[in-house]
């Protein structure tokens, strides 16, 4: 049955009522977050029971908005996503407060990070990151043969802002991820301000992407997204994504903000279509839900400082978080730690050298992390 374009944006969730559109399988729908823990999982995904501290997911997946209007959508699943993709972009930018044109989507950030890889870096333009962070950028970079330049982070466990900057002239791109993941720890705004100055000053064509990953999860009062900078600045770009406070990592979406003629750059690098109707009809309905979101922050808040507690109970240092994961000091190889915890059903962060004695813990649910607390405590007897 043809749907009209009015009929099609009430399906996305921007028409109101259209919302809670009767969905395909309201079973589903109905469950919300509510409903328990129940959920469906291909067999092979996960083994039962199996608790998984290891990726920086959220634990209670998307809000009830978010799963209506995806399950509303599936019945335009034999459509190509344009439309829907203009409806999500003009959310966002209500959200912003910037313009369609400043943003441009991702299937998930990642695509958002390869995409500046690609745009900004080259065989004799570098990319510029940390070690450790999220590794992709230097990745793809490397794939490409292109140069990548890397800045241990501090005692600290900060980025050497600093160094990063000195290290950044004549540099394609720098990745600076803001809160840095796996280190937790993020700059305040005179610390990002003073370090994209610093960068402009020494290297005016140097792009720098902010990486907002864990926005939500912020608790410094110092902090402030970068989107204002890039939305004027066409050197500065800010990706965000659907994959952790709003619980979609297996959804894939996520979106930069940039100064628009930048953000037209980038779009030459998109692979077209490249986000679900699915994706597209939940992130709509959940980008501006403020009080899925603050619900979301309580119980991060709530599930860290619980496992804060045990760690530094137990004697551990555990590194500044404003983030969903901790930092854990173990003054000893994690691997072994690592393996009996999956042993005993819980799955914890890999290795993220050059930091070889600490632990990544993600948080999961409060339950989820007494059931933790108490593998680990046994482990680390
Ligand atoms: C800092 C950071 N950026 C980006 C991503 C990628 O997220 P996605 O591609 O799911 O948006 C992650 C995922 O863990 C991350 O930690």
């Amino acid at each position: 049955m043809p749907v009209s374009r009015r009929q099609f944006v009430s399906s996305l969730g921007l028409g109101g009522a259209g919302l809670l559109a009767a969905p395909a399988f309201p079973a589903l729908a109905a469950r919300g977050r509510e409903a328990g823990p129940a959920r469906w999982r291909p067999a092979a995904a996960a083994e039962a029971g199996l608790i998984r501290l290891d990726s920086n997911e959220n634990p209670n997946g998307p809000g009830a908005r978010a799963l209506a209007a995806l399950t509303g959508m599936l019945g335009e699943a034999n459509r190509y996503p344009d439309a829907a993709e203009e409806v999500l972009v003009a959310a966002v930018a209500r959200a912003h407060g910037v313009g369609a044109e400043n943003v441009v989507l991702g299937a998930g950030s990642s695509e958002i990070l390869r995409m500046c890889v690609e745009a900004f870096t080259g065989p004799q333009r570098a990319l510029v990151t940390a070690a450790p962070t999220f590794e992709p950028p230097a990745e793809f970079a490397q794939l490409l043969g292109h140069p990548v330049v890397t800045v241990p982070v501090d005692a600290a466990l900060r980025l050497d802002l600093d160094a990063m900057g000195a290290r950044a002239a004549g540099a394609g791109l720098v990745f600076f991820c803001n809160p840095n993941n796996p280190t937790a720890t993020v700059h305040g705004e005179a610390a990002v301000r003073a370090f994209l100055g610093q960068v402009r000053r020494t290297s005016p064509a140097t792009t720098i992407l902010v990486d907002e990953a864990y926005h939500e999860y912020v608790d410094d009062p110092a902090y402030r997204s970068a989107v204002p900078i890039a939305v004027e600045d066409p050197m500065v770009v800010v990706s965000r994504t659907f994959s952790k406070v709003f619980g979609m990592a297996g959804l894939r979406c996520g979106y930069a903000i940039a100064h628009r003629d930048t953000a037209a750059t980038l779009q030459k690098w998109r692979l077209g279509s490249s986000v679900s109707v699915l994706a597209l009809a939940a992130a709509t309905a959940t980008v501006e839900d403020r009080a899925h979101i603050e619900a979301e922050q309580r119980a991060n808040r709530e599930a860290k400082a619980f496992t804060r507690a045990f760690f530094e109970g137990a004697g551990y240092r555990v590194g500044p978080s404003d983030t969903n994961f901790l930092m854990i000091d173990l003054r000893r190889d994690p691997q072994p730690v690592r393996m009996a915890c999956r042993a005993n059903g819980i799955a914890v962060g890999r290795p993220f050298p050059p930091l070889t004695n600490w632990l990544r813990v993600s948080i999961g649910t409060l339950e989820e992390m007494r059931q933790a607390t108490e593998v680990f405590r046994r482990v680390l007897a």
